[in-house]
Parts: C-alpha cells; structure tokens; sequence
C-alpha cells in the first residue's frame, strides 16, 4: 500500500511547496514529524467493534469462510459470495483502513491540516462492501479532528456489495451519531482506458480530501494482466487531478500474485508502477509513507522493494486472524 498527499505545507525541504502527496502510514521523520512508532506489526490489535460484529454474523448472517481463490475477484459475487466477504474479508479490510488513517491522523502536520478543513469529501474506488470505508470512519471518529461535514462517493461494480456498504455505513451513523453522507455509483469499468475516461466524468469538476483505492487493481490484474498492467499508474496520475490541495490518496492492494502464479506479486508491480509515476515531469503527489520513500523519492532508484506491515484482527468467529498485510513500498 502506499499513501500520497498533496499539500501545500512543507512536509520536508525536497517537496515541492504544492506538492501532493501519496501515501502509506507515518511520515516522515524530519523535525515535524515523528519517527514511525512501529516494528512490523499493527500498533494495536483489532477487535471488530461488538454492535458491527452482532449486526455482520447475526443480523446479516454474515460468514467466515477464507477462500484466497474466489477472493481474487469479487466483481460478479452473488448475495452469497457478498456474505462470505462480510465475515470473511470485510473486518480485514476495515483493520488496514483504520490503521492506516488512525496512524495518519496522528501525525501533526496531517492532523492540523484535516483539522482545518471545513469538510471531507471522500472517493472511494472499488468500495466493494464497505471495509475501508468503515475504517476510515471509525478512525475519523476517534480522531477528534473537529466536526465538520464527511462526504464519500463510492463507486463499485457490484450493486449488491454498494447495498451491503449502505446498510454498514447507515449502522455505524446510528450507533456512533455520525453523520457520513453517502452517494454511491454502480458503474463497471471494462477496459483500463475507459476506467480513467469514466473516472474522470464521473468525478468531473469535484475536488476530494481523500482518495481511496483498496485491494481493487489486483481484481484486474488477475483478470488480464497484460490489458491491465499500468493501472497503478494511471490511476495515480488520475487522481492527482482529483485531489485538492492537502489531500490524501491512499492505494493499498493484496500482496499476493494472482493463484495460477503468472505475474508477479502486486507489491512489487505497484512498486514498479509508483517509481514510473514520480519519474513523470508532470507528477504532482509525493509519497509519505512508507517513511523511506517520503524520505528519499526523489533520489530513489529502486522499484522491486517494499516494507510488510500486518495487523491483528479478532471477531468473534476468528481471534488473532494475522494475514491482513500490507506491504509498503519504497
Ligand atoms: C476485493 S474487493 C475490495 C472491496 C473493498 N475496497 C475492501 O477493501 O474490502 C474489490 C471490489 O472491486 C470491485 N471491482 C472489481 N472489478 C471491477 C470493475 N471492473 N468495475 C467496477 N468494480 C470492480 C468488485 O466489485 C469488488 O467490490
């Protein structure tokens, strides 16, 4: 995963002064920032809030159930599949969401720049069920950053998923007495070219504080590599023209290859894809994190490494699930 920003501040002398930026988790370690306070692992277990645990397993009848095959693509899931990804995936992708955002808004400079804003307008691309966007939500509430009105367009192209992330989004409004506003766009892209052509009218003229992009590209990777490969890229050139100043783009996919092992793993193509884009003349988002990118992009020469995070996430079918990862790159 890796997390851009865009920003107007100075997050460190080589950034440009309207730099955007993307990213992972903490930042960089300059004065400003604090060193990343972690050693490989999520800082904090995660334990699925218990009315999202009763209302998944017992209300929804979610499922626990890991496949890592069926999970490569979920695209054109059943009701069936959708409750198997429920209980199976969804409280993962929420424990990388809210890891990530909760870590970034610890930071100073992010945190008093989110704290700014008078609002939070949230793309969310690929938002399948609702994981990362429950995340993000769980992590902003807790955060403090002041109140202020939350918006998030999700686009996906499962209809049924968008429901399921509806009715999550709608519960966790009640429970917690957050206000999120939600508009969601069925819409399902066929071809790399039409997906950055349908993005941009989709998004025509909007402006977002936060770009979501989780565990969506491999899903097209596995399906075709050779038509996809280069999404990475131009996705994050897409986005640099969605994001405003200050803003933040998050991309975290699987670190898997595909299971009949013909490419190679995601980490590492997304890797290569990133170092292509800051190589552009046109390129506008800086990395943050991981913190060696942040650091040394500029410079940077490398496109194979990356740097592997993993989180512990309990619900009460499963404790200690350790396999959410997320491999930063660098
Ligand atoms: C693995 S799920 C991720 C869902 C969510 N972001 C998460 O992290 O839990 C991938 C999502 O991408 C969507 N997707 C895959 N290919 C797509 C396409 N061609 N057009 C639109 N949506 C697509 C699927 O419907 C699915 O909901």
């Amino acid at each position: 995963m890796i997390n851009f920003m865009r920003q107007t501040t100075g997050f460190g002398q080589s950034q440009p002064q309207t730099a955007k930026m993307v990213g992972i988790a903490p930042l960089r370690s300059d004065a400003t920032c604090p060193p990343e306070p972690h050693s490989g692992f999520g800082r904090q277990p995660f334990i699925l809030p218990g009315y999202l645990d009763r209302f998944i397993f017992n209300d929804l009848h979610g499922v626990y159930t890991p496949d890592y095959k069926k999970a490569e693509s979920n695209l054109h899931n059943s009701r069936e599949d959708n409750l198997k990804y429920l209980g199976t995936y969804l409280p993962r992708s929420m424990a990388e969401s809210f890891n990530i955002f909760d870590e970034l808004y610890d930071n100073p400079l992010i945190r008093s720049m989110f704290t700014k804003k008078d609002k939070l307008r949230v793309l969310d691309i690929g938002a399948g069920t609702g994981g990362n966007s429950l995340g993000f939500v769980y992590a902003l509430n807790r955060a403090d950053l002041g109140s202020k009105p939350v918006s998030i367009i999700s686009i996906d192209g499962n209809e049924d998923a968008l429901d399921y992330q509806k009715i999550l989004i709608g519960k966790m409004n009640e429970i917690s007495g957050s206000t999120i506003g939600l508009q969601q766009i069925h819409f399902e892209f066929y071809s790399g070219k039409e997906f950055t052509e349908s993005l941009h009218e989709i998004a025509a003229g909007q402006e977002f504080d936060v770009v979501m992009v989780f565990k969506f590209v491999s899903e097209f990777l596995n399906r075709d590599f050779s038509a996809f490969k280069g999404l990475y890229q131009d996705l994050t050139r897409l986005v640099s023209d969605l994001l405003n100043c200050e803003g933040l783009f998050i991309i975290a996919d699987v670190v898997s290859r595909d299971s009949n092992q013909k490419r190679d793993f995601t980490s590492v193509i997304l890797s290569q894809e990133i170092a292509g884009y800051l190589q552009e003349s046109t390129e506008t988002l800086s990395p943050i994190v991981p913190v060696p990118c942040g650091l040394w992009a500029p410079k940077c020469r490398g496109t194979n490494c990356y740097t592997e995070r993993g989180f512990s996430v309990s619900h009460t079918r499963k404790q200690n699930i350790m396999d959410p990862k997320i491999r930063t790159i660098c």
